[in-house]
């Protein structure tokens, strides 16, 4: 494994955009995860995970909102200052909450700068195409690196009118121009969500920032799952077609609980090794 590989490679310093611009030249293919606490961030960067996005799906895994719309910025603050805590080389990307940034470019600026400033996240990501180019070009000059998002945007819910594949058709078009103008306009990476492979591989080659697919196929650049869905935390939603799942915490951490309270409940537990004198 070379020592500049993302995955795997030197662990003395945090991962920049810099390093993920040089992968995608290398064609090296990257695995990225949410993380919204401590210790799984801790556990992930660890593993070498490079990049942990702090996602306002926050809003359905950790506070049991039906949507992401209702998350608020103090709310996920605290989840980016553990997360940041937890890691010592991932680049830790905050996600802008819905009303957090599209009102004006002013406004994206001042939610940013509270996720670098006082949450220590390296980078910010936002929803959306042509229409937040402004507040992209405000943030990059000013010094903020920032993750764009298109396809299935769960802040616009209410307007897409539920959650289904995106940029079939005629829509393609247009996403393939919003992906061009969001790189004219500065970010530095594009999630692509719940897009046709096809799509989502004419938009990796064309673009010469890093692309990251979440249900958009094998072709792009880098990889993102919910941390709860590739790990099966799920509490009783059914997977998108695009999840694979690699455990099943789920079912460990109740099989855990129930045999602790069963131990408790018997005076099995605590026994004499868990006892002072
Ligand atoms: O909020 C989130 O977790 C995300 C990922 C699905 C990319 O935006």
């Amino acid at each position: 494994m070379s020592e500049n590989a993302l995955y795997g490679g030197v662990t003395n310093r945090r991962v920049t955009v810099r390093d993920l611009a040089a992968a995608k030249e290398r064609r090296e293919v990257w695995p990225m995860l949410t993380a919204y606490d401590y210790p799984t961030a801790r556990i992930f960067d660890e593993a070498g995970i490079p990049v942990l996005l702090v996602g306002d799906s926050a809003a359905n895994v950790v506070f049991g909102y039906d949507t992401t719309v209702p998350v608020t910025v103090q709310e996920l603050l605290p989840l980016v200052r553990a997360v940041v805590r937890g890691t010592k080389r991932a680049m830790v990307v905050a996600d802008m909450p819905f009303g957090s940034y599209q009102s004006s470019p002013a406004q994206a600026l001042e939610t940013a700068a509270v996720f670098l400033k006082n949450g220590g996240a390296q980078a910010v990501k936002l929803e959306g195409g042509r229409s937040v180019t402004p507040q992209v070009e405000l943030l990059v000059q000013s010094g903020v690196p920032v993750m764009a998002h298109l396809g299935l945007t769960p802040q616009s819910i209410n307007t897409m009118g539920g959650y289904r594949v995106q940029g079939r058709g005629d829509s393609g078009e247009e996403l393939l121009a919003d992906a061009h103008a969001l790189e004219r306009a500065g970010v530095f990476a594009l999630v692509l969500e719940v897009v046709p492979a096809e799509l989502a591989a004419q938009v990796t080659k064309e673009l010469s920032i890093p692309v990251i697919g979440i249900g958009a196929g094998p072709e792009c650049d880098a990889q993102v799952m919910v941390w709860h869905d590739m790990a099966g935390l799920r509490m009783g939603k059914k997977p998108a077609k695009f999840v694979k799942q690699y455990a099943d915490v789920g079912t460990v951490l109740a099989d855990a609980t129930r045999r602790y309270a069963e131990e408790v409940r018997t005076g099995g537990y605590p026994g004499p090794e868990h006892t002072y004198s």
